[in-house]
């Protein structure tokens, strides 16, 4: 290993901490990933052999969960960790054509790095933030509601070193090694600089209790292209109409209701024909 004294023994001090929260230490691998990815700015062949020996694990095993996950990276990574998410929901809203865009227009495909290190680009699955779609995220801090025009402005704003603001959670984003840090569970102290769940997150909650009051969006729309067609608003769901659409799902023909009819149809008496009118069939 080539850390010197005083990060080596560091290292060890912090790494003290993490296996101490376990019963059994090698049950603190991942947060001592993202702890050596805090000093190097990726799971170097440092911080992997560092790792197996305070674990009592292989190389071979650290290596194994280290090339598992995504948030571990392999090679040294970008101050900024900027991910689009283009899973079903956000690439159906627009995340695929903000995808294309930004890749083009920072140069570099998914799992690279722009070559000023400021960026790391990768597509992302889904953030849980599906109601406020489509979502980018850098260093895993929340930008809402993009557009292909507002996610350019963004990795602008990285590459030029401006300070960039999430549209809910923390004020400012920290960069990489430093969020790294925070996930290997050394907290930084922000955890609490913005509300909790927002109202798109907790719509579906006032609608199973009945709570008929609008919900205001916690954050402002990006405004859409002018090409594209008005968003049609969307209809109100009262518990009468979940009742309603319940009933006929309750309703719908079965195997068994079908057979049923059939059998009503063969008792019932036959219509009187229906005098022809000579226009028509022969
Ligand atoms: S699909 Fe993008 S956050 Fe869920």
């Amino acid at each position: 290993m080539t850390y010197d004294d005083a990060k080596l023994a560091a290292l060890v001090k912090d790494s003290a901490t993490i296996m101490a929260r376990y019963p059994v230490k090698r049950s603190g691998l991942l947060p001592m990933l993202h702890l050596v990815q805090s000093v190097d700015g990726y799971v170097s062949p440092d911080g992997i052999q560092f790792c197996a020996q305070q674990l009592g694990l292989t190389s071979a095993e650290v290596s194994a969960v280290a090339t598992f996950y995504t948030q571990y990276k392999r090679r040294p990574n970008g101050e900024y960790q900027v991910g689009v998410c283009t899973n079903t929901l956000c690439a159906i809203l627009g995340g695929d054509e903000i995808w294309r865009r930004v890749s083009e227009h920072v140069g570099v495909g998914h799992d690279e790095t722009h070559e000023s290190g400021k960026i790391s680009l990768e597509r992302i699955e889904c953030n849980a933030a599906c109601d406020y779609g489509p979502v980018m995220m850098v260093n895993w801090e929340f930008f809402d509601n993009m557009t292909p025009d507002s996610a350019l402005a963004l990795v602008d704003d990285i590459l030029a070193g401006k300070e960039i603001k999430p549209t809910r959670g923390a004020d400012t984003v920290a960069g990489f090694k430093d969020v790294s840090r925070v996930l290997a569970g050394f907290p930084d102290g922000r955890a609490d600089e913005d509300q909790g769940a927002g109202a798109p997150s907790l719509a579906g909650l006032r609608v199973s209790r009945g709570e008929s009051e609008p919900v205001k969006p916690a954050v402002k729309p990006a405004a859409k292209p002018a090409t594209e067609p008005a968003a049609k608003p969307a209809p109100k769901t009262t518990r009468a109409a979940v009742t309603s659409a319940k009933a006929k799902a309750v309703t719908k023909a079965t195997p068994a209701t079908k057979a049923a009819a059939a059998r009503r149809a063969k008792a019932a008496p036959k219509a009187a024909p229906t005098p022809k009118t000579g226009r028509g069939k022969k």
